[in-house]
């Protein structure tokens, strides 16, 4: 269980693999130094770059990579500082929200081991999208590079751009490095937040499928015994539903200012990404991973609001569930902890990014829209600014 996302957490530099030997540790912690001394690095040279740029064209574009660097930057600061919050989720997933009632035991396992493989397989397909992003961006970089077509702007205070053998690669390893840096942090944490909703989600299925065994008939047996296990029962049901709760809970609290991040930036990189394509066109080499970046910018998207999909759909049908039932027979005890399971269900459970958005469906959608919007509205601010100027010119050139 989440085998791949310490893989990659691992591979991102910030979070060293547990019980690793000193020798190899010490080695991990120089070569993460390394790799973000130089993504640090091309942050400022992208906003050198940036700053610098004559071309409002350009300089959108520029402002789309510096975007995605700083981000990148605030990603690697909250997955550090909420390491421990993380560990905890992950650990009262494999240990704490288990049903432990005995005929829906085995079930519930196989369920749970099911989702888990799945979460697997999609976290190692996304691994390879991502792997392909890379590759492609390093491979056509380094074809501009060598034929001089690279557009983009970057600071280049020691002139290694132009420079041959070392110099030049040590250049290289500066977008080489942004580009890795930003793309595995990403991945790292879209993986997260899917394999948590896909997680919870089985967690909430089985949930609920107790919550209906309460109802079913348990044999022919003395009433108060039957009152007495289902009594138990409801229970450890109101039990695992506050730990799902705080579970929920925690989760924001460690992910949904990430969330709102990824958010902007898909809606910022969209449009930006969308605006440099056409009005500066890029050469080929430089084209086709900006293509790339933009089609992997809205699978990530995706990704998140499906997690907040899941999981709210999910909540809303236990609170059905819960709503539903009808215990005529059942005691005191049983109705005041069934309201209270019920009262706490009203409110479904959501992924929000830093409580101002919704992460569902319709987020994606209306991102999407509002970045094509801004995207049109940026155009046509740029075709007027081309159809001014040459009307103006021949004015100028009568008016003597
Ligand atoms: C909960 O279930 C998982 C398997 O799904 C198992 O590995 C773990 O030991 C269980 N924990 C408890 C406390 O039963
Ligand atoms: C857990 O939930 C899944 C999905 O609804 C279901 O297929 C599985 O049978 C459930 N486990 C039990 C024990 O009901
Ligand atoms: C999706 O989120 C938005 C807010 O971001 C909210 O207004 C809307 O009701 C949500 N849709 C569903 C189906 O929950
Ligand atoms: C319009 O073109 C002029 C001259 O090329 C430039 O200085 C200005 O920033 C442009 N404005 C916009 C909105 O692109």
């Amino acid at each position: 269980m989440f085998a791949f996302n310490y893989i990659l957490l691992a591979l991102s530099g910030i979070w060293p693999p547990e019980g690793l030997p000193p020798a190899l540790l010490g080695v991990y912690v120089v070569l993460s130094t390394v790799a973000h001394a130089f993504f640090f690095y091309s942050c400022g040279a992208y906003t050198v770059g940036f700053l610098n740029c004559d071309d409002v064209d350009l300089a959108m574009g520029a402002a789309c990579d510096v975007l995605v660097v700083y981000l990148t930057c605030y990603k690697i600061f909250v997955l550090l500082k909420n390491k421990r919050v993380i560990n905890g989720l992950v650990y009262s997933l494999r240990h704490e929200l288990n049903v432990s009632y005995a005929p829906l035991q085995r079930a519930c396992r196989d369920h749970e081991e099911a989702v888990n493989n799945l979460a697997s397989k999609v976290t190692g397909r996304y691994y390879l999208v991502l792997l392909s992003v890379d590759a492609t961006y390093i491979f056509m970089y380094f074809r501009a590079e060598l034929r001089g077509q690279v557009r983009i702007p970057m600071w280049d205070p020691f002139g290694a751009r132009v420079s041959t053998g070392l110099p030049f690669l040590l250049y290289s390893c500066v977008p080489v490095s942004a580009a890795l840096m930003s793309g595995i942090h990403t991945t790292v944490f879209d993986t997260m937040i899917l394999t948590f909703s896909l997680l919870l989600g089985a967690k909430i299925d089985n949930l609920t499928r107790l919550l209906v065994t309460l109802e079913e008939d348990t044999g022919p047996r003395p009433a108060a015994e039957v009152r007495a296990e289902r009594q138990r029962r409801l229970r450890e049901a109101v039990i695992i539903h506050q730990k799902i709760i705080r579970f929920v809970d925690n989760l924001e609290r460690a992910l949904s200012s990430l969330s709102l991040a990824q958010l902007m930036e898909s809606l910022a990189t969209i449009c930006l990404q969308g605006y440099r394509l056409t009005a500066a066109p890029p050469s080929m080499d430089e084209g086709i991973p900006m293509i790339n970046f933009l089609l992997w910018l809205l699978l990530q998207l995706w990704i998140l609001c499906w997690s907040g999909e899941n999981i709210a759909t999910k909540s809303k049908h236990l609170a059905v569930v819960a709503a539903r039932s009808h215990w005529a027979d059942a005691g005191h005890a049983f109705h005041v902890n069934m309201q209270m399971l019920m009262l706490r269900a009203q409110r479904p459970l959501a992924l929000t990014g830093f409580k101002m958005v919704r992460l569902n469906y319709s987020t994606y959608v209306d991102i999407v829209k509002n970045s094509y919007s801004l995207y049109t509205c940026m155009l046509r601010m740029q075709s007027k600014n081309r159809s001014e100027k040459p009307n103006r010119s021949p004015e100028m050139s009568e008016l003597p």
